[in-house]
Order: C-alpha cells, then structure tokens, then sequence
C-alpha cells in the first residue's frame, strides 16, 4: 500500500463545482483513532467513559494513564471493538466502526493487541502461539512458520521456538505476546499494561520492542501505570472518572 503523506496531494489544484463542498477524508489523512462523546455505561448509570472525545494522529504513540478504575481498559476494548459504546462513535481510520461488517477481520488484520496476562496457549510451542493468528489471513501456510520465527528472532526468541510458554520466564512469554500482536502487521498496536506483572529490565525490553514498532509507522497506543515508560510516548492522556483529566504533550 503507497503512503499517501509520501507524496504532495493534487487535491487542491483540481478546480471543482463551487455549489459542491470537497470531500473532507481526501485533504489530509484521517486519524487513526477518533472518540466522538463516547460513553460507556453499565449497570445503574455508571459511566466507565463520560463523554469522552479524543484523537490520535497517524503514527501517534500514546500512553494512557490513570488510577485504577478510571476507565483505560474499557477505552482500549472499544478501540478494539472488543466492546461497543453505549453512546458516540468510534472511529478507525476515519471509519465508524459500527460500520465495518468484519469486525473478526478488522480485529485480526488491523489491531495487534498485548494484554498484561498474555493469554498464550499453555500446552503449544510459542511459534504455534504466533502462528495461530495467521489462520484466516493471506499469508500462506507454508509461510506462517517461517514469519512465526522471524517475529521470535525479532523479540530476541531465536531458537526457542519449541518451548512451551511454562518454560520461559514472565518476560519472555510477553514477548511472545507481542510478536503474535505484531504477526499480520497491524496498523494499530493496543497494549494493556504489558509490563504490569514483569521487573523493571524485562518492562524495558518490551517498551523498547513497542519503540521499535513505532518507528516502522505503527499507531501505538499503551496503557501503564508506570511513568517512565509512559514517558516514552508522544503525549501522555490521563483519565480520571471516565474522562480525560489532563494531556501531556512529551515528546514535540
Ligand atoms: N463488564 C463490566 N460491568 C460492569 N462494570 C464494569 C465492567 N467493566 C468495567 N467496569 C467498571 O468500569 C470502570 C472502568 O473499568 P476499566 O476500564 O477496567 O478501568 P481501568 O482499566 O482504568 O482500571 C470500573 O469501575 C470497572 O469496575
Ligand atoms: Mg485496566
């Protein structure tokens, strides 16, 4: 797929019917993610998320903070379509999700998701782990385990790839993880305080992978609690109450 910021937009130059606006997604590249006034609410009427709108740019690296409770986890689902939201839009792309009628296939072809608990499947070998969630895409069978070790070279696995995840340590599990996020090139990398449960060199080693990631152009957008690797990220967004109590811009 061409980069369409790679080259200068005619757009412009073309004259067109003057009664007629320009269509608005050509001019500049929509957001990868767009909340419209989105709410979530569960039982009772409580709000999750209260109204909350906000915009990540292509490329963005974002980390959501707040205390416990506030919200993040419930964003990243909805982002994920994991969930949907009781009220407002989610938009990926420039596209409402409520609209996309493959959701398995947006899911599985444009998000890679890294939770805190891994998830993996305990009785397969990692690259098993990486390789089941090309089952259903275009890469060919015969390709799949060889981009399932590529990915575990990648996060520093090479020749492991035939243990089982109860015989790696909580580090390397998560970067499993990750490289099963990363296996169909998602546009879009959502992460769920990946380094919740490791020490601090291992939770250096996967942020370092999600820098790595998103200097190849890939949105990313990290929920921690943890303030230095928070600080790695263009701007920081706290939410508090479901809402979003303050923006830090870390990076220009
Ligand atoms: N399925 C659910 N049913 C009811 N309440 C929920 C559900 N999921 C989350 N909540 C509540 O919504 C709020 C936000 O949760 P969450 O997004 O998980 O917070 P965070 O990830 O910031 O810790 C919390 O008060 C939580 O108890
Ligand atoms: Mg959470």
């Amino acid at each position: 797929m061409s980069d369409p910021s790679a080259t200068p937009t005619t757009f412009g130059a073309r004259p067109g019917p003057t009664d007629e606006p320009a269509p608005r997604a050509v001019a500049a590249r929509p957001d990868a993610v767009e909340l419209r006034r989105v709410t979530k609410s569960y039982e009772r009427g409580f709000r999750a998320l209260d109204e909350i709108d906000l915009r990540i740019a292509q490329g963005e690296f974002v980390a959501v903070t707040g205390p416990s409770g506030c919200g993040k986890s419930t964003m990243l689902h909805l982002i994920a379509a994991l969930d949907t939201p009781t009220s407002g839009s989610v938009l990926v792309d420039g596209q409402d999700l409520l609209t996309i009628h493959d959701l398995s296939g947006y899911r599985r072809n444009h998000v890679g998701l890294v939770f805190q608990l891994h998830n993996l499947l305990a009785n397969q070998p990692i690259v098993a782990n990486v390789e089941v969630v090309m089952f259903g895409t275009r890469t060919a069978v015969h390709e799949r385990r060889a981009r399932a070790s590529e990915l575990l070279a990648q996060v520093d696995l090479a020749g492991r790839e035939h243990r089982l995840p109860t015989q790696l340590s909580g580090g390397e599990r998560q970067r499993v993880a990750v490289a099963r996020a990363l296996a169909n090139r998602p546009r879009l990398l959502l992460a769920d305080e990946p380094t919740g449960s490791l020490d601090s060199a291992s939770a250096a080693r996967i942020l370092a992978l999600f820098k790595q990631v998103h200097a190849t152009g890939v949105t990313v957008v990290l929920v921690t609690h943890d303030l230095s690797i928070a600080a790695a990220a263009d701007r920081t967004i706290q939410l508090r109450d479901g809402k979003v109590a303050e923006e830090v811009r870390t990076k220009p």
